[in-house]
């Protein structure tokens, strides 16, 4: 087989292996509720499990990097009652799940603005942080009150504040700085991102860091999306063709 050219930006790898980091924006958990007559939250715990069953899946893909969008900063301007149980969701699962972690040596991270989270939240956040910090199989990084330009902004409000206390150059400021100040720093970027639901947005998910990810928009709704159909997309990443710029050689 011919050596695909590579060239920066991007790191070369062999993509026959699947994608290594994979994100999922994980919509449509609210029609899948209505469709069903039943109220948004439904839809909500019910995409819970299907949270459950793909990272279970997600080492046996060979996927070592699994990062999901659970809620974004837009989300906040949903109904009390819907961002309430979001939230009391979110807690739930955390503490439900985290011996399981272990258990899985999966290691849970969080992105996004922690500081607008009630206290109680960014405690269990915190904690499934710290007991899992050992953990290598799968990296899961949950995206809560994340959005992407309010995590540059933030980013370059740290980078500014390093400049005016002298302890970053100006002149230096190149592509791989500004990288470093995102909640993100440690994450490779992602190979794939995935929506759900039929909608061929990216809403503010990842935007530094997906410059060259494949998209994959599916049409069905999160809580319908089992591990095969999680496989399969997988499998067709493989076939594809990422050439970061460059041409094929
Ligand atoms: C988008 O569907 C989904 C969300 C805003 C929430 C995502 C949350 C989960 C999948 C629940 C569990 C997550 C974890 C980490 C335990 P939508 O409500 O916008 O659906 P719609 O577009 O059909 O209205």
């Amino acid at each position: 087989m011919m050596q695909k050219a590579r060239m920066a930006p991007g790191k070369p790898r062999d993509e026959r292996a699947g994608p290594r980091h994979v994100a999922i924006i994980m919509d449509g958990n609210g029609r899948w509720a209505q469709s069903r007559g039943r109220p948004r939250l439904f839809g909500h715990h019910a995409g819970a499990r299907r949270v459950r069953e793909i990272v279970a899946a997600c080492p046996d893909l060979g996927v070592g990097y699994l990062t999901i969008f659970a809620f974004s900063t837009e989300n906040w301007k949903r109904t009390q009652t819907e961002v309430a149980g979001l939230m009391s969701l979110f807690r739930r699962y955390i503490v439900k799940e985290m011996q399981e972690f272990v258990r899985e040596d999966v290691r849970v991270r969080f992105i996004g603005d922690r500081y607008r989270l009630e206290p109680g939240l960014r405690a269990l956040m915190g904690e499934a942080e710290e007991m899992t910090a050992h953990c290598t199989r799968l990296n899961l990084t949950i995206a809560i009150n994340y959005g992407g330009r309010d995590e540059v902004a933030r980013a370059m409000r740290r980078l500014a504040r390093d400049v005016a206390e002298g302890r970053l150059d100006p002149d230096t400021v190149d592509e791989q700085t500004l990288p470093r100040y995102l909640d993100t720093r440690v994450l490779p970027d992602p190979d794939l991102v995935i929506r759900t639901s039929g909608e061929a947005r990216i809403s503010n998910f990842l935007l530094w860091q997906s410059a060259y990810a494949e998209y994959e928009f599916i049409d069905t709704l999160w809580p319908d999306f089992t591990r095969d159909i999680f496989a399969r997309v997988l499998s067709q990443y493989g076939a594809r063709d990422r050439r970061f710029g460059a041409v094929s050689a």
